[in-house]
């Protein structure tokens, strides 16, 4: 099989296309990233020279060059999209143009092409804010809170349009928080572990009583596979791992696997319209596609913490944006 993998040079993409390659000898992944400020070709150095892993540059709101990639494509995977809720707030625009219009470029190529099956990864963020009790279904009403998840929710009812109106063969999965190796460290878990470790303050927004529901990121990538497999189009899957914690209760397990203070901490502005508690109920896919978390919170959170310990120079170098000449050095003059 030939995938069409998106946004593949990020934290999940990345994590997908070395997992899924291990699992899959025989199929080959063509990998397009834009390789915005997160995207990152570091994050597969180690597929440097391996056949089955082409990586193309461009961004998937250009109908010429989707149109083309798409021609002998067997399977979309669709990672690619501005991720980050704070930025969203600071400017909209790219979240419009990226998760919005870039999805139904890609919808539109994968329907002309006839391609087998299109896998769009959303997020829980598309159902709002959770009181206390109670857990996200598949149907949960759609009630986004910010720009980037009503970005996301747009593209998922396009995905859902596409499928009702043109029979396109698609998927959506809806994921909690992922967190692992090579996540941008602007997110909560890898901003917190590398500011720790450099003795710098931990910004904690409001009263760090908001709510996240944890999942190792191979989790998730399992969890596509077999949405990949055995997914049935038209049909969304909640994927989660049962693992709510507080923002407080995750900055403690840092610090203390980091041995750093608590004085640490440091409580900031809340960020507008933070939503207070997702959490997941992903009952159907387990019951219907077989999937199950293996990554138990407790030792998945340990082995990350020891992953950006071993890794300072990936984090520095994305931190410092020196990323950016390796790109020049090895694509600059292709
Ligand atoms: P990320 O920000 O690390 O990676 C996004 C990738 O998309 C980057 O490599 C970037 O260069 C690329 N990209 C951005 N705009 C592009 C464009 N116009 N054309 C081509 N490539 C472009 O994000 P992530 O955390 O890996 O998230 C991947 C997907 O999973 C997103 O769709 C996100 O909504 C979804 N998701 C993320 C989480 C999470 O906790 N991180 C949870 C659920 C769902
Ligand atoms: P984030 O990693 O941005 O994921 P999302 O907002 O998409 O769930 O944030 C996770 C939680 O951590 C969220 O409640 C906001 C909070 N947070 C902080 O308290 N401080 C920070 O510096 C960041 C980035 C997040």
């Amino acid at each position: 099989m030939k995938l069409l993998v998106t946004g593949g040079c990020g934290f999940i993409g990345s994590n997908f296309v070395r997992h899924y390659l291990e699992g899959h000898p025989d199929d080959t992944i063509v990998n397009l990233d834009l390789l915005t400020y997160c995207g990152n070709l570091e994050n597969l150095r180690d597929l440097e020279g391996d056949e089955r892993h082409r990586f193309v540059r461009g961004d998937i709101a250009d109908r010429e060059l989707i149109a083309e990639l798409m021609r002998d494509i067997d399977l979309v995977v669709n990672f690619a999209a501005e991720s980050h809720v704070d930025r969203s707030i600071l400017d909209p625009s790219p979240f419009i143009h990226t998760n919005v219009l870039g999805t139904q470029v890609l919808l539109h190529a994968a329907k002309e092409a006839g391609v087998g099956k299109f896998v769009h990864v959303s997020t829980d963020e598309v159902y709002g804010d959770l009181g206390p009790e109670g857990y996200f279904t598949e149907t949960t009403p759609l009630a986004p809170n910010s720009p980037y998840s009503a970005s996301k929710a747009a593209s998922d009812l396009l995905v859902r349009a596409y499928h009702r109106t043109f029979g396109l063969p698609a998927v959506i999965t809806r994921c909690s928080n992922n967190y692992g190796p090579y996540q941008f460290p602007e997110k909560l878990i890898p901003l917190f572990i590398t500011n720790a470790m450099a003795d710098e303050s931990l910004p904690i927004y409001g009263d760090g009583l908001n709510v996240r529901d944890w999942i190792y990121v191979i989790d998730h990538c399992r969890a596509l596979e077999a949405v990949i497999d055995r997914g049935r189009p038209g049909e969304v899957y909640n994927i989660g791992a049962d693992s709510e914690r507080t923002n407080m209760e995750i900055t403690k397990t840092i610090l203390a696997e980091l041995g750093k203070p608590e004085s640490l901490m440091t409580f900031v502005k809340d960020r507008p319209g933070h939503d207070r508690r997702y959490a997941i109920d992903s009952s159907k896919i387990q019951s219907e596609l077989g999937w199950q978390p293996a990554f138990p919170f407790a030792q998945a959170m340990k082995q990350t913490v020891a992953w950006y310990v071993e890794n300072r120079e990936w984090w520095q170098r994305v931190k410092s944006g020196a990323y950016r000449d390796y790109y020049e050095e090895q694509y600059g003059c292709r």
